[in-house]
């Protein structure tokens, strides 16, 4: 690769883990990192990088025109990577104001300055969430519908309808890529996979929605970003490209890995699924996703390489070994979104 990426969100956990990655497999690329750093935004996330001669990181709000205008003027990309997002579903329900903004408006703003300063693609991160909900059978494929139904997946088709206009109307080179839910080191505490480590680790009640039966489709976060740089590489312009690595699993079944997983590293905690709890379920809960990914296998040649137990044993080390990143984000913040999140789902209950 030699190329100037402006990459959106990169503080954030799959926008880290794709500077991380990046920085492992290329040497001449140049990296813009325009980031809010909201409170999913954090720059420990890129901290022990050996300081790259190309890398610049900027604070900014991909919704403010002038400073997006600005950063595209001096550093001149050739691709653009948006991964900027308000990201969790729990959040959008309780206020979706700032999934608008961000998500769609910071899409247009994105898009408007990438034409204008001559970017030569455009990648729209998006996700698997965009389809909607299945039943017990059947995959998502490119072609099934939008049917998104909560405010964050709203937000998201959104953005990726716009996108998708951006290259009918004026031919621009877009791709949208769509992944089913990611997992690995730097993710933020408040999504199953890292909450359920961290409830282990402090031995507290792990929340589980419903009756836990919910099925996600797993990927590594490692995975996610191979296929980003396929699609950078090899991605013909105006396609969608569904990203996925076939682990379907019920969501009380990873919380019962995970269980069993720490237990293991860690036996002197004595944890079991005693510390398993049901609570009253999400509103409108999709009940499952699974995504078919033969396109980009097929077209690009991308596969996924790491299995989901040993991503998953990766993740729960990553956790263990890394304390102080944990524990600088159990803040007030934090707090707050918990009690309002969890709070009432408990007394529901
Ligand atoms: P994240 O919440 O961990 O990170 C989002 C990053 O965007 C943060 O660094 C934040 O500071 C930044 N940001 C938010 N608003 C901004 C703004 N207005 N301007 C500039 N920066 C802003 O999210 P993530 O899990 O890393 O997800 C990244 C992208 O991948 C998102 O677009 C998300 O929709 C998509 N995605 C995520 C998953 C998943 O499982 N996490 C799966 C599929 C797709
Ligand atoms: P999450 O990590 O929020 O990702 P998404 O909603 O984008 O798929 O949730 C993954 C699944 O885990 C989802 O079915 C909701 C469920 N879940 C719980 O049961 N308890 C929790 O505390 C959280 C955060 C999620």
């Amino acid at each position: 690769m030699d190329h100037r990426v402006f990459i959106t969100g990169g503080a954030g956990f799959i926008g880290s883990n794709f500077i991380r990655y990046l920085r492992r497999t290329t040497s001449d690329i140049g990296i813009l990192n325009f980031d809010k750093l909201t409170y999913a935004g954090n720059l420990k996330n890129l901290e022990g990088e050996s300081s790259p001669k190309h890398y610049t990181f900027v604070r900014g709000d991909i919704c403010d025109k002038n400073e997006v205008s600005t950063q595209f003027r001096e550093f001149r990309p050739d691709i653009v990577i948006n991964f900027a997002a308000e990201s969790h579903v729990d959040r959008s329900i309780l206020d979706a104001s700032e999934f608008l903004r961000t998500n769609v408006i910071g899409v247009q703003v994105l898009l408007d300055a990438a034409m204008k300063f001559g970017a030569s693609k455009f990648i729209q991160i998006s996700t698997d969430e965009v389809y909607g909900s299945l039943g017990s059978e059947g995959l998502f494929s490119e072609s099934s519908p939008l049917n998104p139904r909560s405010p964050y997946s709203a937000s998201k088709a959104s953005a990726d309808l716009l996108t998708l206009a951006y290259a009918s109307t004026y031919g621009f080179p877009v791709n949208i890529t769509r992944s089913t839910n990611n997992y690995g080191p730097y993710q933020f505490p408040e999504k199953l996979i890292p909450l359920t480590i961290l409830h282990c680790l402090q031995k507290k009640k792990i929340p589980v929605y419903g009756d836990g039966l919910n099925v996600r489709d797993w990927i590594f976060v490692d995975d996610h970003c191979s296929a980003i740089e396929a699609v950078i590489e090899r991605g013909r312009a105006g396609e969608v490209y569904n990203i996925g690595a076939h682990n379907e699993m019920t969501n009380i079944s990873v919380v019962r890995s995970i269980i069993r997983s720490v237990s293991a590293l860690r036996p002197e905690l004595d944890i079991s699924d005693g510390l398993i709890s049901f609570v009253e379920d999400r509103p409108g809960h999709d009940r499952r996703y699974a995504i078919d990914s033969s396109k980009i296998r097929r077209d690009l040649g991308w596969r996924p390489g790491v299995s989901f137990a040993d991503g998953l044993d990766r993740t729960i080390r990553w956790y263990i070994d890394n304390p102080g990143w944990v524990s600088s984000l159990l803040n007030q913040e934090y707090r707050t979104y918990y009690d309002q999140n969890y709070g009432p789902k408990i007394r529901l209950r």
